[in-house]
């Protein structure tokens, strides 16, 4: 994993995109979760580059994400949630729904889980009994990626014991610019984490880990190094992101599109689940044309063994790219 130490009075983008106040982030995980966290991210890190992706299919998805709710408590302007493929029937997945996929996915060993889905998680009703049933599912890594201004209350001690990385998505140093990028009062979010921190600290706890993330566009680009200055010895780790700007995914482009293709490890490594439960194994807005089935129609089991998802492997394996995988290679990418 990239990391880099910042130096003072540098441009962040002198130095890369993720900053950690810990040498080597990874290193620090495994110091937090112990041996079978490492053995899980050895095996992550392998579907990174193709030539060290298993031949042979996993018996279970290293990853799964699960879309609690794609309801929202903002609008931030830029959010892929307004996209076309997004922009769909508002739903939060049933609790029972929840209760079965936790089950499952324990017996069939998943390493780690996303509850983010297309919205903001804190909106989803039945949070703690959610987070309960993620606790008891014995993933070896649990992400709660938010906007965190829902983070607070009764709320905030199940979501410290249930998962081991929050992820706060923040994108302005200041409250006129947090007003402009994502439409929230930024003291709240500010109190909101300090609460976090004192919580993690008082019970004595490492996890979880916080990260921080910053989408680099026209209107915060000022504040891309009053954010790392604030956030770098208080976070765990701090992550610039490029703004993705997201084409029509009904209109897939059959020209111009680019003859190396860059490897991609979603169908090795990957089950989503969406909160309109349907179920794929890719992450992207193109997931629409790799539609397995709809939960609990079809089990997580049977979509990982589906031809659908293994015709998907041998084609990017075989270097024989179909036309979405490459669209979406292709995709826009707006440098701030
Ligand atoms: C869709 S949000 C859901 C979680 C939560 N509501 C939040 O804001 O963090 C997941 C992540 O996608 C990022 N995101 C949304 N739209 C994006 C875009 N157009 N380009 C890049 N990242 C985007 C958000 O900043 C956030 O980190
Ligand atoms: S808070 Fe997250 S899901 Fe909601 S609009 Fe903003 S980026 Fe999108």
């Amino acid at each position: 994993m990239e990391q880099l130490i910042m130096k003072r009075n540098a441009s962040v983008f002198e130095h890369g995109r993720r900053f950690s106040r810990h040498e080597d982030i990874e290193g620090y995980m495994i110091s937090v979760f112990g041996e079978k966290f490492a053995e899980y991210r050895r095996r992550w890190t392998a579907t990174m580059q193709r030539e060290t992706l298993p031949e042979a299919t996993p018996p279970a998805p290293y990853y799964l994400s699960v879309g609690l709710t794609n309801v929202c408590n903002l609008s931030c302007f830029f959010c892929y949630r307004h996209s076309s493929s997004m922009a769909v029937n508002r739903a939060s997945l049933p609790i029972d729904l929840v209760r079965s996929l936790m089950a499952e996915a324990g017996e069939m060993g998943i390493d780690s889980l996303d509850i983010g889905g297309g919205g903001e998680v804190l909106t989803y009703p039945d949070l703690a009994h959610a987070l309960e049933l993620v606790a008891n599912a014995g993933f070896k890594d649990v992400f709660l990626p938010t906007n965190g201004l829902l983070l607070k209350g009764d709320i905030l001690g199940r979501v410290v014991e249930s998962v081991t990385r929050i992820n706060v998505s923040i994108d302005a140093a200041s409250p006129e610019t947090y007003r402009i990028t994502r439409g929230g009062d930024y003291d709240s979010l500010l109190r909101n984490i300090d609460a976090f921190l004192d919580m993690r600290e008082r019970r004595n706890l490492r996890k979880p880990i916080l990260r921080v993330s910053f989408i680099v566009m026209r209107e915060n680009r000022h504040e891309v190094d009053a954010f790392l200055e604030k956030w770098l010895n208080i976070a765990d780790i701090v992550d610039f992101q490029d703004l993705v700007t997201y084409p029509d995914h009904d209109a897939l482009q059959t020209e111009n599109l680019p003859i190396a293709f860059s490897h991609c490890a979603d169908p090795f490594r990957t089950l989503k689940i969406t909160s309109l439960k349907v179920i794929s194994p890719c992450c992207s807005g193109y997931s629409k044309y790799f539609e397995i089935g709809t939960y609990p129609e079809i089990t997580l089991r049977q979509a990982w063994n589906s031809d659908i998802i293994a015709n998907l492997r041998r084609d990017l394996w075989n270097a024989e790219y179909p036309l979405v995988c490459r669209n979406c290679r292709n995709r826009g990418f707006e440098k701030g």
